[in-house]
């Protein structure tokens, strides 16, 4: 297993997956496979420092989800909606003052509704977030172009589709 530092607490019922990508290609790839598995109502945790690729898979994930829009990083919302195969909630939690804000926004509605979320820094919501649910932690190697990206999960759902990124 690579050595991440884990702003997001595994429990011991999750299984995962370790992988290193070399470019941004190959992490727009598993983006890409990873958004063609996900189904309605899945929650999908990113966790990693600025500039770790966290948008890059999001915006691949859109890809494999059939979002025809240009998916970009929300700047004055927190929240971005596109259409695919299943509706995608794109949170981006950087510029969240307080988590005050995000009940504000009636987030757990999002959250248990038809639509995918994929959640940029969800490490800041920690025991807001639903206990089943995809983890993503990504790190920046030395060499820029190398990332580690640690995916885990909990529950049926979420070990389904780590198993289908096994192969
Ligand atoms: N292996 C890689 N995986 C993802 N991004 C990479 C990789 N190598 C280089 N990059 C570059 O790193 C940057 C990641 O930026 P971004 O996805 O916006 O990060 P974040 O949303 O986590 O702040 C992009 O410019 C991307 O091209
Ligand atoms: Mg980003």
């Amino acid at each position: 297993m690579g050595i991440i530092s884990i702003g997001l607490s595994i429990r011991k019922d999750e299984i995962m997956i370790d992988i290193i990508t070399h470019s941004s290609k190959e992490t727009q790839d598993l983006g890409y496979r990873l958004g063609t598995l996900l189904k309605e109502g899945d929650i999908v945790c990113l966790v990693g420092d600025l500039g770790a690729g966290k948008t890059t898979l999001t915006q691949s994930i859109a890809k494999g989800l059939g979002v025809e829009d240009y998916v970009t990083s929300p700047t004055f919302t927190l929240i971005n909606e596109y259409s695919g195969r299943h509706m995608l909630y794109h949170f981006d939690l950087y510029r969240l003052n307080s988590v005050d804000e995000i009940y504000d926004l009636g987030y757990e509605e999002y959250f248990f509704s038809q639509g995918v979320c994929v959640i940029e820094w969800a490490d800041i919501l920690q025991e807001n977030l639903p206990l089943e649910r995809l983890n993503i932690f990504i790190e920046r190697d030395k060499e820029d172009h190398d990332r580690k990206i640690l995916i885990s999960g909990a529950g049926n759902r979420y070990r389904e589709i780590i198993e289908e990124l096994k192969k």
